[in-house]
């Protein structure tokens, strides 16, 4: 039989891999925690009908990318795709007008269909925020500059930041009319992919990389002249405050973004230093999301990171591991018990410790431990099992008596003393 594999776009994350990825999540659990957004957490699972209603229909996601089949009880369901329609449904189920100003992140597992590559999986994770019940101009600002932030302390270079405004609701069906009256006309001068989506999703075509489509699309009528002056005055102040506090950015038109609930503030950020999936945070606004869902009328905006680009481009520093503090070598059956013991004593001090389970002989234990470059050892083999007590040293000062202690296994004192003195308080 051949070996089992996991499904294509799928990755395992082991734990020299993992380093890196616990490191980066405790970057940004900090830097969230730091600006008051607090944690959501909504199935992986979800009714169908909730990203069909929440997406949009006609977008790729939706029509080409979900993972959708029926349970058991013949209901269908879906891996979500992204998080944004999650969270709005999770808050007007639960109440969202006893609670209508919001700051909420979450982080996990999404899935979506995509043909594979460097940067672009089938489950990949995300780091999402959404601001929910703001509509001031202050809150594009603060997530755009939230998004900025953390990209920036985790040292990724090269970022840029692209904007856009889809205007409102009206705005879009003003130009969309005016769109496709001229996609009509112009249809045989555009790529196969953007022909098919004159129908089903006319805006995206804006989005589209053919470079053919790119040229040709000059000459289309262009969404900012349909804007209303709300719109256009709400614009201008988001770039006048970005140039405020100088976070640079540049004006693209074309970006749409590849979900149909956005309004108003659109926006991406890119790395240079990424291939060609360089998008590395998504976001906008959606102010009719959660009113078309069901719930109220509520202003949101939000953005979402993509977790495996961020650590291609996180550096390396965040890829060192912490050593072991303490490695404890033991043999003979009442020096293994109280070898146990200890290592559950010393795990309160909040030190990272090592119990050899191995039985090897000492010399073996000690090349381990030297592999691991632990900070410190404990010794207790028969000797000492008998004196109810182990040996405790610096691995590195093994000629320094002052490092190496004898303590009494009851010693809590003198034990506590030690750690101070050359691990804690170092
Ligand atoms: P999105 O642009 O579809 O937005 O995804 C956000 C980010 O997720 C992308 O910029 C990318 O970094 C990452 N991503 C997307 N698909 C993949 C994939 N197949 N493999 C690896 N990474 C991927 C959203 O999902 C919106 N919910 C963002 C949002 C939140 N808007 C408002 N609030």
């Amino acid at each position: 039989m051949d070996n089992l594999k996991n499904l294509r776009g799928t990755a395992d994350l082991l734990p020299e891999q993992l380093i890196k990825w616990q490191n980066v999540e405790k970057i940004l659990i900090q830097q969230l925690s730091r600006a008051s957004i607090k944690e959501i957490r909504t199935p992986i699972l979800e009714m169908t009908e909730l990203f069909i209603r929440g997406i949009g229909e006609g977008t790729d996601v939706v029509s080409k990318e979900m993972y959708t089949f029926l349970d058991r009880g013949e209901r269908s369901c879906t891996l979500r795709p992204e998080g944004t329609a999650s969270v709005a449904r999770a808050l007007i189920q639960n109440g969202i007008s006893s609670n209508p100003l919001q700051k909420l992140w979450y982080m996990g597992p999404m899935f979506r269909y995509e043909r594979p590559q460097a940067g672009r999986q089938r489950q990949f994770h995300q780091l999402g925020v959404e601001f929910i019940g703001y509509d001031s101009v202050r809150s594009d600002i603060e997530i755009i500059v939230l998004a900025w932030d953390i990209l920036e302390k985790l040292g990724i270079k090269e970022l840029n930041l692209e904007i856009n405004t889809l205007g409102d609701h009206l705005d879009r069906l003003n130009f969309q009319k005016s769109f496709l009256n001229w996609l009509k006309i112009n249809k045989d001068s555009l790529d196969l992919d953007s022909q098919n989506r004159i129908d089903k999703n006319p805006l995206r075509i804006l989005d589209s990389k053919n470079i053919q489509t790119k040229k040709v699309l000059e000459n289309a009528p262009r969404l900012f002249e349909f804007l209303s002056d709300k719109s256009i005055k709400r614009y201008s102040e988001l770039k006048k405050q970005l140039e405020a506090l100088k976070i640079p950015y540049v004006e693209n038109f074309n970006l749409v973004r590849g979900l149909d609930y956005y309004t108003h503030t659109a926006f991406e950020i890119t790395s240079g230093a990424l291939g060609s999936q360089s998008t590395v945070c998504g976001g906008g606004r959606y102010d009719n999301l959660i009113g078309q869902m069901g719930g109220p009328k509520t202003s949101a905006i939000g953005f979402a990171i993509g977790l495996e680009r961020l650590i291609l481009l996180a550096g390396k520093e965040l890829e060192v591991p912490r050593n072991t503090d303490i490695y404890i070598i033991n043999q003979g059956v009442t020096a293994e018990l109280l070898a146990t013991n200890l290592s559950r004593k010393l795990r309160d001090y909040d030190l990272l410790v090592e119990l050899d389970l191995s039985g090897a002989s000492f010399s073996k234990q000690f090349k381990k431990a030297n592999k691991l470059k632990s900070k410190s050892i404990i010794v207790i083999g028969d000797d000492e099992a008998a004196n109810k007590e182990f040996i405790i040293r610096l691995f590195d000062k093994a000629s320094d008596e002052n490092q190496e202690e004898t303590i009494s296994y009851e010693n809590d004192i003198k034990l506590r003393k030690w750690l101070d003195n050359n691990l804690l308080l170092k």
